[in-house]
């Protein structure tokens, strides 16, 4: 099949609203960072998009959290979340964010677009708001009880405690997290997106034509959406964060952030094009394009049924494939940032790769690591002692082991040369390990492609077990036992020994090759010990057995990874436990103060004897009660004073109006 023109590769844009974990990091970035170098290593022509996602309330409401604006919040976090992607080696072309001008323009034209061609719809709802701060309210602005599993800590559009998402009608007493009163309902009208007119579109596109080459999870999760109905879905909220409808009449209401998000990537894809000269148009309207989305599987609604219909409708290419990843959970539970199980990916930078004894191979041991147990079909484990196991007995023992001795071997026996190889004497073992460096080289490659980096991780690893395998059966070491009157390793021990290493330093030069999508400061650490340049890395070279010249020398062994010791996982582990019971601790202050808050309203001026005398109790007997239509906590009621009878209305069966 001829290759497509060109790729764009983009990963989920991360909310600035806080450090990512390593979760994030297995989930959107790291195999998207293995597919591109993958591609870069063969020329193709492929950009790399991300940047932050600086919208939505999850800003706001850090910046409340926070005591300070939205515009620090995503200043802070944008520059600290670039840091943490390049000091764990995610090549991206470009890393942009959703506040910069060009990507307002580039949504609001989108937004005109669909507009203007009657593909959106207005729609008048009720939805809470705040009298106090006189605003609407967003779904995370409501807290309330999660009529689910009773906590109380519950958002207007999810349960944090149980996951179930929930919409803000659900929840049992609400109260808005701005000011602590219950909102009352309002109307307001927003622009919606009928998905429902794009049903057979859906259903051909994805249930058909990419029901076997997209990950089953991925086709499964579309099919319930799609055939539980596909509701039109609001594209505008009534919030001051946010990039404005561009249409008169639309004060205070600004494009959701889950529609002007994944136009990020057109944005982002824009100013990589402005930077580097380029044409971004064929990128997005050149149906020779690979568009390929990385996302975690929260996700694939947006990204599969969502935007690929805004895209249909403006005249965009769709994606080619949405490898969503399932979750990573930590240590036997969910990693969550609101109740601090989690691994940033700035402690990590800052426990390992930033120590004395860390650097790339600390980054690589986290990207190995987090690929081997990558999500691709199901859930999948962090575990600090699986981390120690895949790094000393894999990596380490197996990878590692073979590269280092290699090298020693070959400075031992072969006086730190590439020795000849010996045609004339290739036995079956000899021709067995370089069909299995050619057949290995192919599986990882087509691997890649259908995006199954853990099974394209295993065999560049089986590759190196291969390696030792052959190296125990060759015996070098023994072989230069075999020495004549002279003490001279005989000529036909010597040839052996030269056979074996020869082909053991084209496995290692294959090994780097492979690993260098997977393990990039890895790759680059071998090529130095083998004197070569960058060039070696080409794809097209994987599998060759002639990369290293006979008579080229290299340098001395050094060992790739060091281990990870009990102490350190042990420490790890402590600190994750610590930072929970420290977040309880934070949440049980939280509620306190709330109370506190509560009882702390000021009291109100001291009234006299005088006042007070001016207030007619009385006990009454409430003689009728009815509904009052259209409001659900309302009761019209007659009461009998014994003198007289009077009307009211009562709510929450609390407060007495009248
Ligand atoms: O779930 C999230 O973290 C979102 N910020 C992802 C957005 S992806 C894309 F649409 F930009
Ligand atoms: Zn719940």
């Amino acid at each position: 099949m001829a290759l497509p023109k060109r790729y764009l590769v983009t990963s989920a844009l991360p909310y600035a609203n806080g450090l990512k974990h390593v979760g994030h990091l297995a989930g959107a970035y790291i195999p998207a960072d293995i597919y591109v170098r993958y591609l870069r290593a063969q020329h193709r022509d492929v950009v790399f998009v991300c940047g932050s996602d600086e919208h939505g309330t999850a800003i706001p409401i850090q910046a409340m959290k926070e005591n300070t604006t939205p515009r620090a919040i995503i200043d802070k976090y944008h520059e600290a979340m670039k840091e943490d992607f390049a000091d764990l080696a995610i090549s991206f072309d470009i890393y942009h964010r959703t506040s910069e001008p060009l990507h307002h323009e580039t949504a609001q034209e989108f937004f005109t677009y669909l507009h203007e061609r009657g593909e959106l719809e207005t729609k008048e709802t009720e939805q809470y708001y705040d009298e106090s701060a006189n605003t609407f309210l967003a779904d995370r602005y409501i807290k309330g009880t999660c009529p689910n599993c009773g906590s109380d800590r519950a958002f207007g559009d999810q349960c944090e405690n149980c996951g179930t998402s929930l919409s803000p009608d659900e929840l049992i007493n609400p109260v808005s997290t701005l000011s602590g009163n219950p909102p009352v309902k309002k109307k307001t009208t927003h622009w919606y997106l009928p998905l429902g007119r794009h049903e057979e579109f859906l259903t051909k596109w994805i249930l058909q034509e990419h029901k076997e080459d997209w990950r089953p999870t991925v086709v499964g999760q579309c099919k319930s959406w799609i055939e539980g109905g596909l509701q039109s879905r609001a594209v505008t909220r009534d919030l001051d964060w946010g990039i404005k409808v561009p249409l008169k009449d639309a004060d205070g209401k600004v494009l959701y952030v889950w529609f002007d998000a994944p136009i990020g990537y057109i944005s982002a894809t824009k100013q990589w094009a402005l930077d580097h000269q380029k044409d971004w148009k064929p990128y997005w309207y050149d149906n020779d394009t690979q568009l390929v989305h990385f996302i975690g599987k929260d996700n694939i609604v947006f990204h599969c049924i969502i935007f690929p219909v805004m895209l249909k409708l403006h005249g965009n290419i769709l994606p080619t494939n949405v490898p969503a990843n399932e979750f990573l959970n930590l240590e036997g539970d969910k990693m969550s940032t609101s109740r601090n199980w989690k691994l940033d990916m700035r402690d990590y930078i800052t426990d390992f790769v930033k120590k004395e004894n860390g650097g790339g191979q600390c980054v690589d041991m986290l990207r190995y690591y987090l690929t081997q147990i990558a999500p691709e079909t199901k859930d999948s484990e962090f575990t600090w002692k699986g981390f120690q196991d895949a790094v000393n007995s894999e990596l380490g023992s197996i990878f590692g082991n073979f590269e280092n001795r290699t090298f020693v071997l070959m400075h031992k026996l072969c006086k730190g040369k590439v020795p000849p190889l010996h045609t004339n004497i290739l036995d079956d073992t000899d021709q067995q390990l370089i069909d299995k460096i050619k057949e290995t080289a192919k599986l990882v490659g087509d691997l890649i492609e259908q995006y199954k980096f853990r099974d394209a991780l295993y065999e560049v690893i089986d590759l190196a077990r291969a390696g030792n395998k052959y190296m125990q059966k060759k015996e070098p070491w023994i072989r230069a036992r075999q020495v004549d009157e002279n003490g001279q390793v005989t000529a036909e021990a010597q040839a052996s020994i030269d056979n074996c290493l020869h082909l053991c330093l084209q496995l290692t030069a294959n090994l780097a090759i492979l690993a260098n999508p997977f393990l990039p400061f890895t790759a680059k650490e071998m090529l130095h010990k083998m004197k070569v340049v960058d060039k070696m890395l080409e794809w097209k070279n994987a599998g060759q057995i002639k990369l290293l010249s006979v008579g080229y020398s290299l340098r001395e062994p050094k060992v790739l990874f060091r281990q990870i010791d009990d102490t350190e996982i042990a420490a790890q582990v402590e600190k994750l436990k610590a930072g929970l019971v420290a977040s309880q601790q934070d949440a049980a202050n939280d509620k306190q103060e709330i109370a506190e808050k509560k009882e702390d309203k000021p009291l109100k001026e001291e009234i006299q004897f005088d006042d007070f005398a001016k207030i007619d109790l009385r006990v009454g007997t409430i003689t009728q009660a009815e509904k009052v239509p259209k409001a659900d906590k309302l009761l019209k009621l007659e009461v009998d004073l014994g003198f007289e009878k009077k009307n009211g209305g009562i709510r929450h069966c609390t407060s007495f109006r009248t």
